[in-house]
């Protein structure tokens, strides 16, 4: 099993999450996280830290989200590990709970 960065992550990209993982499974790109599904070990630690409720078990994604499970897979072999937290976009509040970001997702 793994969890599982969701939509809402992208442009809000909190960081909170990073600072609680004892494996450094977060891959950090242009404006979203993703976790490497290959290095995480279920501990459910990140899944409470993050303040815009986008992480979940891939057993409990909710409808719509399915997608996020492959597509996290993917990008955590493109992109870099990040274990610090850093300051989020200026913006992030106002992105927070937005629908259809997706087609917003840079790579
Ligand atoms: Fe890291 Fe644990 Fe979250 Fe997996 S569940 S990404 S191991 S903090
Ligand atoms: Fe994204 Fe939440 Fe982490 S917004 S960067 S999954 S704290």
């Amino acid at each position: 099993m793994t969890y599982v960065v969701t939509e809402n992550c992208i442009k809000c990209k909190y960081t909170d999450c990073v600072e609680v993982c004892p494996v450094d499974c977060f891959h950090e790109g242009p404006n979203f996280l993703v976790i490497d599904p290959d290095e995480c070990i279920d501990c459910t630690l990140c899944e409470p830290e993050c303040p815009a409720e986008a992480i979940y078990s891939e057993d409990d994604l909710p409808a719509g989200q399915e997608e996020f499970l492959a597509l996290n897979a993917e990008l955590a072999q493109e992109w870099p590990v990040i274990t610090e937290q850093k300051d989020p976009p200026e913006d992030a509040d106002e992105w927070d709970g937005k629908p259809n970001k997706l087609e917003l997702l840079e790579r």
